[in-house]
């Protein structure tokens, strides 16, 4: 079988990580023939690396319109994505893009709609945390029921730490114009995106947004946001880049107990009779339900970036299912987009999916440049 001829657009730390990958190896299916880029001495380190036979181009449209590739990975900074990957899409080629799939919905959603128009075209996004086994496993026992009715929902993810140093290297990152927002826009799409894959859509959501808290950067750096469900379930989500050494651990209640996932290994409380049965049956007063701490086999291996890569290159060739469709990734940018509006608006509810209007518009209140659609 032919490998799937792959072009990367934007070759900065994420799109030449994935290209030494593909060098060593790792991604089987694929072959590396263009990058593109708009900084010469980035071409040149992909040069460096492939050899002359590689070809390089200064802008997306060139690689796209080359007629070298049949697919392209689109490594650049976010507001980017949407539009690169419609160009792409629109040329026949496949599509991975990288998280999150842009910084508003409405450019999101055009470029779904673009998708729509060309089933016949692959399009993932590089949500490579869903590779990981215990996510997964969590996953499958909300599914399967093992878990009852999910009551509450909390992530406290606070352990993406960035010094003021980091920022201060300066670039697009953690500036309206050029990144669109923080701590939610660069580190928390890939949670965001598993909360939702594991928990579901909330319908509404609220926050307390900090901006330049803890560092002297303009965008969100500390955020707390509350999350309501369509049965009735509740949900927190705390994120920081200012905690040192921070917490990763995400809890849901359930009828039936409780799961923990905190330093990569998951946690199941199982109640003897669902809470609910307990609470209808029980009659001594002060009690609680009979509760097991059950171990749960998480088998696999976390394959990270490379797995979503091959995957991609099996959806394109084999047809196999993608682990993570491009059109799943405006879903945690819902819950991104809303917990900012709430926050410009002074903390008020706002329903999901977001008014993108209206968050363009307060979007555009916070930049110089008019943003790209
Ligand atoms: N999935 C992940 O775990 C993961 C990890 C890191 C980064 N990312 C995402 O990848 C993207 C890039 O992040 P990064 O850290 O590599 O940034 P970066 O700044 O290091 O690299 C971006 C590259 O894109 C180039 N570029 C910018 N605009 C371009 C354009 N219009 N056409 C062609 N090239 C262009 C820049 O010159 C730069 O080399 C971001 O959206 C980021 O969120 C994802």
């Amino acid at each position: 079988m032919s490998k799937v001829k792959l072009g990367i657009i934007g070759y900065g730390n994420i799109g030449s990580q994935h290209g030494k990958s593909i060098k060593s190896g790792k991604t089987p299916m694929v072959e590396l023939v263009a990058v593109a880029d708009c900084r010469p001495e980035r071409l040149q380190l992909a040069k460096d690396t492939f050899g002359e036979e590689l070809s390089v181009f200064s802008t997306a449209e060139e690689l796209i319109h080359s007629g070298k590739c049949e697919a392209v990975l689109i490594a650049t900074p976010h507001y980017y994505h949407p539009s690169i990957a419609i160009k792409a899409m629109e040329a026949g080629l496949h599509v991975l893009v990288e998280k999150p799939a842009g910084v508003y919905t409405k450019q999101v959603r055009a470029m779904d709609e673009v998708a729509a128009k060309h089933p016949e075209l692959v399009y993932c996004i590089d949500f490579n945390q869903r590779t990981n086994p215990v996510y997964q496993k969590v996953k499958e026992l909300l599914e399967s029921g093992e878990l009852g009715q999910m009551k509450r929902v909390i992530w406290i993810i606070t352990d993406w730490y960035r010094s003021q140093s980091y920022y201060d290297q300066g670039g697009w990152r953690a500036t309206w114009d050029g990144e669109g927002g923080g701590v939610l826009l660069n580190q928390n799409p890939h949670n965001l995106d598993l909360w939702q894959w594991i928990c579901g859509m909330p319908k509404r959501v609220k926050s307390e947004v900090y901006y330049g808290k803890h560092r002297n950067i303009e965008v969100e750096d500390d955020v707390t946001a509350f999350v309501e469900y369509e049965n009735g379930a509740v949900g927190c989500y705390i994120t920081t880049i200012g905690d040192a050494p921070g917490t990763n651990r995400l809890e849901i209640d359930g009828e039936r107990g409780k799961i923990v996932i905190e330093d990569g290994k998951l946690k199941f409380w199982r109640l003897r009779v669902p809470e609910p049965e307990f609470n209808a049956t029980y009659k001594k007063g002060l009690g609680k339900p009979e509760v097991w701490e059950c171990e749960v086999p998480v088998k696999g291996t976390y394959t990270s970036h490379p797995g979503i890569i091959n995957n991609f290159a099996e959806a394109i060739r084999k047809g196999v299912k993608p682990i993570a469709p491009g059109t799943e990734g405006i879903k945690g940018l819902q819950i991104s987009n809303g917990i900012h509006l709430s926050s410009w608006l002074g903390g008020q509810w706002i329903d999901l999916p977001v008014d993108e209007n209206l968050f363009l518009e307060k979007l555009q209140e916070h930049c110089k440049e008019t943003v790209i659609f």
